[in-house]
């Protein structure tokens, strides 16, 4: 009671200051108290992530490879991760760093599902379907380049979303989010590729008519934050993906994308394949 009544009395007075204690209590004290080692995206865990300390496994040290590298491209200012900027909670270089670390387990999960397609497979092809800034796909070029020849087919509308794509009431209120993306910061973010890339722009299912597809996968990753353009990536990919290819789904398990479930669940119902629902709300499929 006594509690409430001082962060009561501060929020009305001190707003600004309530503001820093606040953060300081969720970021430091209540995670040192709690015992807590990550925490991010909807996860959280006493259990020390994969990537902390030392090891010889090659997930672990190909992993940390690529987010070193991108670490250090972000604060020199060489990849702009607009979509962390228009964030309303975003407000300077250490906000964006944290941001990006929450997303650890989720792009741990993009580098392992890419080293197993790419062990596993012949294809050196891989496919995004909403490729935004290219923060993904970075963790999953980071096994490919390996290989000088790997393709990366990338699909996004780069502009805002539209109602056409969106079925129900909920998912058309996204209709308008991402408008501030541009297909230049992706490009310029993924330069060191740039022969390897292969950018189709433009709107899901339509921009698969005309674009450059591919004629085999190995690798296969949809975000799309939308269930009927999910469904016309899986119909058009999911046959010429590579028996132990891997698709990664991104917005599977997420509370709130239970249309995207639905189409999800259909079309797999009759495919030859192993799925796990992630913690972090991914799903992982693996062709049979
Ligand atoms: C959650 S973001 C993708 C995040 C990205 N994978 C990353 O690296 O952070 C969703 C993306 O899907 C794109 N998108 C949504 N609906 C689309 C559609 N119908 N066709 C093409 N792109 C679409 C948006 O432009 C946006 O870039």
């Amino acid at each position: 009671m006594f509690k409430l009544k001082i962060k009561t009395f501060l929020r009305k007075n001190y707003p600004n200051l309530y503001e820093i204690i606040k953060i300081i209590y969720s970021r430091i004290i209540f995670k040192r108290k709690n015992n807590i080692k990550f925490s991010g995206w909807g996860l959280t865990t006493t259990q020390s992530p994969p990537w902390i300390g030392t090891s010889k496994n090659k997930t672990y040290i190909g992993f940390k490879n690529a987010k070193d590298i991108l670490y250090n491209k972000i604060k020199q200012n060489k990849f702009y991760l607009s979509q962390f900027y228009s964030h309303p909670e975003i407000k300077n270089f250490d906000d964006v760093i944290e941001m990006f670390e929450q997303l650890d387990y989720r792009h741990y999960i993009i580098y392992y599902s890419a080293l197993l397609a790419f062990e596993n497979t012949h294809s050196r092809n891989i496919v995004e379907c909403g490729t935004c800034d290219g923060l993904t796909i970075f963790f999953s070029i980071a096994k490919y380049k390996e290989d000088n020849n790997f393709k990366a087919y990338l699909y996004d509308s780069w502009s805002e979303m539209k109602s056409e794509h969106l079925l129900t009431k909920k998912e058309k209120e996204k209709a308008g989010d991402y408008k501030y993306l541009n297909i230049d910061t992706t490009k310029k973010n993924l330069s060191d590729f740039q022969s390897n890339l292969i950018f189709n722009k433009g709107y899901i299912p339509e921009v698969f008519k005309n674009s450059d597809n591919p004629k085999n996968i190995s690798w296969l990753h949809i975000d799309l934050n939308s269930s009927m353009p999910t469904q016309e990536s899986l119909k058009l990919f999911y046959p010429i993906l590579e028996k132990n290819g891997v698709i990664v789904l991104d917005d599977y398990g997420w509370d709130g994308f239970e249309e995207t479930r639905e189409v999800v669940e259909d079309f797999f119902i009759d495919k030859k394949i192993t799925f796990l629902h992630l913690i972090t709300g991914q799903a992982l499929i693996i062709k049979r």
